[in-house]
């Protein structure tokens, strides 16, 4: 199939792509490097053994993003990674976030209508249901996102599943509990320039790049009374990927699904099992709780199982040990 991928050079699509090119998907990247360089493309070409056609292009742009479509006239697909991602700085910009996000997905979509491409895979996220009451979160709990970041993908969403009603498009929505690690290669990885999440602070602290970790709160309801969440290999999320494409081919509709694994790790068990994976005592201190924070947040992930045919695979040692091969074969990210 021949799949157009925004935010093609990121971290997920880095992962994704090599999935898609190990089954001989033509792969068509679009991304502006506002989060990323293309030299994970050239890595992800080097991994496969293959290539894939790049566009250095803008969703804010329609003109170039129509350029776009009309030179690749034969589009069977649609994943869309491309978007901002840093809750705390939607939290500062929410208008850089709205533009961005909504308006770079509208231009998507209006030129999906114009050309006629109807199969569509989205990158959403598990903050749009905010403080689920019930865990582990089915696909039916209330979507209620708590931050400028979490209401574009809710909005991104609804104007997808309107769009699809309206125009008659297959998509897969898959929501993400916490995607972490790197290939197996140690060549493809996260490569943040601040570390907002949990597993790349760690990672850069491990890594003598930063003094040490803060642990948001240890007076939780939670058995160690730090925080807990359902951490995703991110090539076990890149299958899911592969996996909703074959749905689009099988089954027409629109489907939603939650990946993670459906098993929680705490902050302190993540920090214990990196120490392992690096070979020495990651130092931490535990400070006050993030704002916005929520204690559990887990998946139940039996939907993307039954319907998908799709479920995590990986453990949390090989999650752990991906990240820190990333990071010691890649001190300086892709920069190196
Ligand atoms: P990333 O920042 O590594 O990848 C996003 C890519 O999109 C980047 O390469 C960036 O340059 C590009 N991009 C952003 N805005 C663009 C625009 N207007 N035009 C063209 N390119 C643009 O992030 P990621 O972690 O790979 O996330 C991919 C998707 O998954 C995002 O939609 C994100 O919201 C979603 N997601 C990520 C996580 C996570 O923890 N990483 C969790 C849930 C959902
Ligand atoms: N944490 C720390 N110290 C840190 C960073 C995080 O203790 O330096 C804790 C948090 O309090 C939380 C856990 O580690 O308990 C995980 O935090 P992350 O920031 O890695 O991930 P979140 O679950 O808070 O949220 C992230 C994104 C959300 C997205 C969610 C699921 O920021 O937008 O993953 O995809 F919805």
């Amino acid at each position: 199939m021949k799949i157009l991928i925004t935010g093609g050079a990121g971290y997920i699509a880095s992962h994704t792509n090599v999935e898609l090119l190990s089954k001989n998907h033509e792969l068509i990247l679009v991304d502006n490097f506002c989060n990323s360089t293309p030299e994970s493309i050239k890595r992800v070409e080097e991994i496969s053994g293959k290539k894939v056609k790049f566009y250095e292009a803008d969703l804010r742009e329609i003109d170039a993003l129509e350029k776009v479509f009309e030179a690749e006239n034969d589009i069977s697909a649609v994943i869309h990674f491309a978007a901002l991602k840093a809750v705390g700085e939607s939290v500062e910009k929410p208008l850089l976030y709205y533009e961005n996000n909504i308006s770079g997905s509208l231009n998507l979509y209006k030129c999906m209508v114009k050309y006629g491409v109807k199969n569509f895979v989205f990158s959403s996220s598990a903050t749009v249901y905010g403080d689920p009451d019930q865990i582990p979160v089915k696909e039916t709990a209330p979507v209620r996102a708590t931050n400028p970041y979490g209401h574009t993908k809710a909005m991104m969403e609804q104007i997808l599943l309107d769009a699809a009603k309206a125009h008659g498009w297959n998509v897969v929505i898959l929501r993400y509990f916490n995607p972490v690690g790197a290939h197996e290669s140690g060549r493809i990885g996260e490569d943040p320039e601040y570390p907002n999440n949990l597993l790349p602070f760690v990672s850069q602290v491990a890594a003598g790049i930063r003094d040490k970790v803060t642990v948001f709160g240890d007076d939780w309801e939670t058995p160690d009374g730090t925080g807990v969440r359902d951490y995703i290999h991110v090539t076990d999320l890149a299958k899911a990927h592969v996996s909703a494409l074959e749905k689009l081919v099988n089954d027409k509709g629109t489907f939603i699904y939650n990946i993670g694994t459906g098993r929680g790790y705490s902050v302190l068990e993540m920090i214990e099992a990196f120490s392992k994976a690096c070979g020495h005592p990651v130092p931490y201190r535990i400070g006050p709780r993030r704002a916005g924070d929520v204690a559990t947040v887990l998946a139940d992930p039996s939907k993307a199982e039954k319907e998908l045919g799709w479920k995590a695979q990986l453990e949390l040692e090989e999650m752990v040990n991906s990240a820190w091969k990333w990071q010691s074969l890649n001190p300086k990210g892709y920069k190196t």
